[in-house]
């Protein structure tokens, strides 16, 4: 089993990484002196495969527990189903003692993240992510939320998990297209921080697109590793953390003009990174065999790198002007100097990014 600690002071925490740590889900809260009360937040779709297992494994360890599932979809990442959560919580008498368990991907993870962050103010929760999205990022670094009708992860908060427990057999389920997904987070990792991670992936596709035990444990390991530096450096996002979204301005903003039914999370940011790469090679800022060795990458993981033709120029310039991510109007993009290296830009204008269309 790998240990990574997060380190933000009273808020620190650790992440485990190991084949079947599911197992042993009851003894760890019970050594980490977590209350007897516990509430399992799930999907029916995760429930049906790991669901009995932890709670059975929970109870075992004499907890007393609840459980909330919430249906299987980004849609319902919402406040309307938060309260569905605050209300069993309510109605099950959990105190300000109690904790959660998130057991899915990023969906459930944000949302019961949320709720224990406002639930009598702020309650424990553990994070066991069960996809690969979640386990290399969106389970780390506290951000949490749900999503408002007039846009995604509007209303949230910053609220650390106590504890992540990653069991990567959790993957051997995980339907191929939302693994893929993850590794367009992953390489991300390597391009914005690590040149050495980058060649990892770069050597090792095959075991890693096999699922390889020993190659999965240490991709997830390493992504958890860098997302911990940055955020025990930024926990806030008032700098460094932002290089995170390297790929993410033209992604989300390629996601919002598909409706968020064309790609996943991961294939969009793929799309971005690409596209970003080219930006700064535009701008003088990377050269071109950077930038070729980025895309070979993103293609060899069978992950999108191309603007797709639907996609409008300028509608894509107005996403990104309307995203939370650009201030006072200015676009604010992570651009790659090299595999290994990001920096901050913020004099892009829209008209650069009608060149990326060519
Ligand atoms: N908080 C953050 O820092 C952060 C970062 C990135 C993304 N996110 C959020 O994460 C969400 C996306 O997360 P995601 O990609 O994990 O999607 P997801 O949670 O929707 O999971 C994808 C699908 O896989 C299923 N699934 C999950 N684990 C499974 C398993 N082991 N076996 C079989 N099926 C399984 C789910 O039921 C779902 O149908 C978005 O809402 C995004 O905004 C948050």
């Amino acid at each position: 089993m790998e240990k990574i600690r997060v380190e933000l002071g009273e808020r620190s925490y650790d992440i485990f990484i190991g084949r079947g740590l599911l197992k042993d889900i009851g003894k760890t809260i019970r050594t980490f002196g977590f209350s007897d009360k516990i509430a399992l937040i799930s999907n029916p779709t995760v429930y049906g495969f790991y669901g009995k297992e932890v709670s059975e494994k929970i109870k075992a360890s004499d907890h007393d527990l609840l459980e909330v599932l919430i249906p299987d979809g980004e849609e319902y990442k919402s406040l309307a189903d938060t309260e569905k959560i605050y209300e069993a919580l309510l109605k099950a008498k959990l105190d300000r003692k109690s904790s959660l368990i998130a057991l899915g991907g990023g969906v459930i993870g944000d949302i019961t993240g949320f709720a224990a962050a406002t639930y009598m103010r702020g309650i424990d929760f553990i994070q066991v992510p069960t996809t690969l999205l979640a386990q290399v990022d969106s389970s780390v670094g506290g951000k949490t939320g749900v999503n408002h009708p007039l846009g995604k992860n509007m209303i949230g908060a910053f609220w650390q998990p106590r504890l992540v427990w990653i069991d990567t057999a959790t993957l051997d389920t995980l339907p191929r297209r939302e693994f893929l997904s993850g590794l367009g987070e992953v390489i991300k990792y390597g391009v914005i921080w690590d040149e050495k991670f980058f060649a990892y992936l770069e050597t090792n596709r095959d075991k890693i697109l096999r699922l390889d035990p020993t190659a999965l444990t240490y991709v997830i390991r390493r992504s958890c590793e860098i997302k911990a530096e940055v955020v025990s450096k930024d926990e806030r996002e008032s700098g460094l953390r932002a290089i995170l979204n390297y790929g993410h301005t033209i992604g989300h903003a390629i996601e919002t003009i598909t409706g968020y039914k064309k790609y996943l999370h991961g294939e969009a940011v793929a799309i971005g990174m690409h596209l970003e790469a080219r930006l700064s090679e535009q701008l003088g800022l990377i050269d071109k065999g950077n930038v070729l060795r980025i895309k070979t990458l993103i293609d060899s993981y069978d992950l999108p790198s191309a603007m797709p033709d639907m996609i409008v120029m300028n509608e894509l310039v107005e996403k990104m002007q309307i995203d939370k991510k650009t201030v006072a109007g200015k676009l604010h993009f992570m651009l790659p100097e090299k595999v290994g290296s990001v920096r901050i830009y913020s004099e892009v204008t829209a008209k650069d990014i009608m060149k990326l269309a060519g």
